[in-house]
Order: structure tokens, then sequence, then C-alpha cells
């Protein structure tokens, strides 16, 4: 669960300026046959000492929001809008400009850690590059900081398994591995894509509790993206629900569990456990999950789906609609 913060701590971080902006964020994949949309107008503010978290499916385009992000969307991509970190647009950004970023103030955690540990290295060598490189520390000092980096995500005699190659840790603990590398530099922004999705439940959770601990102390800013709503309860302040590349509905952590408003939420809830509940629950799988061809869409891209479905639904695609306390809703039937 997400650490208790008070009200007057809600008020103040959301008059703060956000430290990530993504406004109508579009990804398109050029394929043999055409173009196929899997983000489709996408805005969102986080700010820092938040967690974000965005929940959907498989396919339903989480990973091309963090892609896009980072400036790494594969090379028949097509990013479209604008993503901005402190104010400044990073969306299409030159490597340059990236690259200084990623390594100093925005990092990111992938589901596999062997995304972002290179086999051939040694752990020690891996986390001591970024501090040296980016920080100007000298190798001995680097080496204190990633040691002291290792005992924090808890990683046991520390000091001696820094200089292992990843391939000796156990999955949990090379997870534990790369969080402590995606920490480092003390990032006020983190990104997380299923971080703990290849993990067992008991691990899961104690990674879980682990990073959101670190994160909390740092009052980092953090999107994670799951389709795990086990893990979007135990972590998360604010919660977008997305279906087909689009937001179906936004809203901060209790109203989402405790007052579904769109129906997609709604069948996802009905299937989920409460706030308390710590057992991880996957969405229900449903086949078949609708990816358009860009600009063929038309109506409501859950319609398929939805048993509260009216004609219009089919002809009109719902706008997002924000309403009182941040939340948003993209339904014909629903005011937010
Ligand atoms: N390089 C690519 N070329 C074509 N389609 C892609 C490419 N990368 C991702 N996609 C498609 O984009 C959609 C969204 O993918 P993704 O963001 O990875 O989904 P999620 O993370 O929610 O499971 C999927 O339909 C996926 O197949
Ligand atoms: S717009 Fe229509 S089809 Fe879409 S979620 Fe609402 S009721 Fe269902
Ligand atoms: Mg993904």
């Amino acid at each position: 669960m997400p650490l208790t913060q008070t009200s007057a701590d809600v008020a103040v971080r959301q008059a703060a300026a956000p430290i990530l902006s993504a406004r109508d964020l579009t990804v398109d994949f050029k394929l043999e046959h055409g173009v196929m949309r899997a983000v489709d107008g996408v805005s969102f503010d986080v700010r820092r000492g938040e967690v974000l978290g965005i929940v959907g499916e498989s396919g339903s385009g989480k990973s091309q929001i963090l892609m896009a992000a980072m400036g790494l969307t594969a090379i028949n991509g097509r990013c479209a809008g604008s993503v901005t970190f402190e104010g400044q647009e990073i969306l299409n950004a030159s490597p340059e400009k990236l690259d200084k970023i990623r390594g100093s103030s925005m990092s990111m955690i992938f589901q596999d850690p062997m995304t972002s540990l290179n086999p051939y290295m040694r752990v020690v060598d891996q986390l001591t590059e970024v501090l040296v490189a980016h920080q100007g520390k000298s190798k001995a000092e680097a080496v204190d900081i990633a040691v002291e980096m290792l005992e924090r995500v808890r990683i046991p005699d520390a000091r001696r398994r820094i200089s292992l190659y990843p391939h000796e840790f156990s999955g949990g603990m090379r997870q534990r591995v790369m969080i402590a590398m995606a920490l480092l530099c003390k990032p006020a922004l983190l990104f997380a894509d299923e971080p703990t999705t290849a993990l067992d439940v008991t691990v899961q959770a104690q990674i879980l509790d682990l990073l959101n601990g670190l994160v909390r102390e740092l009052n980092a800013a953090v999107v994670i993206v799951t389709h795990d709503l086990g893990v979007i309860a135990r972590m998360c302040d604010r919660v977008i629900v997305l279906y087909g590349g689009r937001i179906m509905e936004e809203a901060a952590i209790d109203d989402l569990f405790e007052n579904p408003r769109h129906p997609y939420s709604q069948g996802l809830m009905a299937a989920t456990p409460r706030l308390d509940d710590n057992t991880a629950h996957d969405l229900r799988t449903i086949p078949g999950s609708p990816r358009a061809l860009a600009g063929k869409m038309s109506g409501c891209p859950f319609a398929p789906r939805c048993d509260r479905r009216i004609e219009r639904c089919t002809v009109e695609t719902p706008a997002l609609q924000r309403g009182a306390g941040g939340r948003a809703a993209a339904c014909h039937l629903v005011t937010p």
C-alpha cells in the first residue's frame, strides 16, 4: 500500500509544477499493410513525490508510452504530441539531449533485468560507470556509493557480491541490482515497466515495498506500468486505466478502487482485490483487444466488449472528460 499521506501533503504536491507532462501523445507503428496506432492521444502529469500507475492489459500501449518518453521508440515508430521534462520538450529530442537527462535525472527499470544489465560486465563496473561518467566520482568513491546502494536494496554481503557477474545473482537479486542501478544517481523521475512481473509473488511484494520506500525517500516522481492491479494497489497514488492505447479513466487510487466509473474499470475492479488485499491479481484477460489502424477507428474502443454499449458508442469516440478531484473518464454514459 502507498505510504499514508495527509490531504495537506496531497494538496501541496498538486500545487507544484509537474516534472513530467505528456500532452496528446500518439505513437504510430508502420506495418506492412498500414499504420497501427499503439498510443492514442494520451495526456498526463506527474509531480515529485508522486507515484502514477498506468494499468491495462497486454498490448494496450503501456510500454510504448514509456518508450516514447525515454526516446526508445522502435525504428518503425513515430511519436507525436508533446512530452516535457521539467518544462523542456523531450519527445523526439536529440540523442545527446536525452542521454544527458537519462544519465542524471531520469531512469528506467525494465521487466527483464538483463535488458539493462550487461551480462559480460561485473556488477561493480556497471554500477560505478554512471557515477564516474555523470558525477565525476573517483572509482573508489563510486564503489563505496554502489555498495551502500546494494545494501539499501538488501543484497546481503554486498561488498563481496558487487564483483560478481549478473548471472551469478538469482532473479529477485538481479531485479534488486537493477533497482540499485536505476536509483544510484538519485533520479528525479523513474519509469518502471512491469518491474516485478517475472518474479514470484512473495519476492514481488518485497521488491515493490522496497522500491516504494526508496522512491518516497528520494521524493522522486514515478510512472509505473503494469497489467497487475495488485501492483497498482501496493505502489500508486494515482492511476490511469488504458485500453486500446487510450485513457479510459484516471483517478486517485482510493477513488478508483472504491468507485470505478468507466465500464472497463468496473469490469476490472469486479475481478479485483481491495486495497488491503495483498495478493497479486491479473486483469481479466479477454482475447482480441482491438487495435485499430490509425485513422480507421470510430466509436469507443471498448464498445465490442462493453455490456452498456448504446448506438452512439459505435460511431462516436468518447472524449476524455475531466472532473473534480483529478477524476477523468472517457465514456458517453459517465460524467466525471
Ligand atoms: N516496433 C513495433 N512495430 C509494430 N507494432 C509494435 C511495435 N512495438 C509495439 N508494437 C505494438 O504496439 C502495441 C502496444 O504495445 P505495448 O506498449 O508494448 O503494450 P503493453 O506494454 O501495454 O503490453 C501492441 O499492439 C504491440 O504489438
Ligand atoms: S462509451 Fe459506450 S461502449 Fe464505451 S465504455 Fe461507455 S458505454 Fe461502453
Ligand atoms: Mg509492456
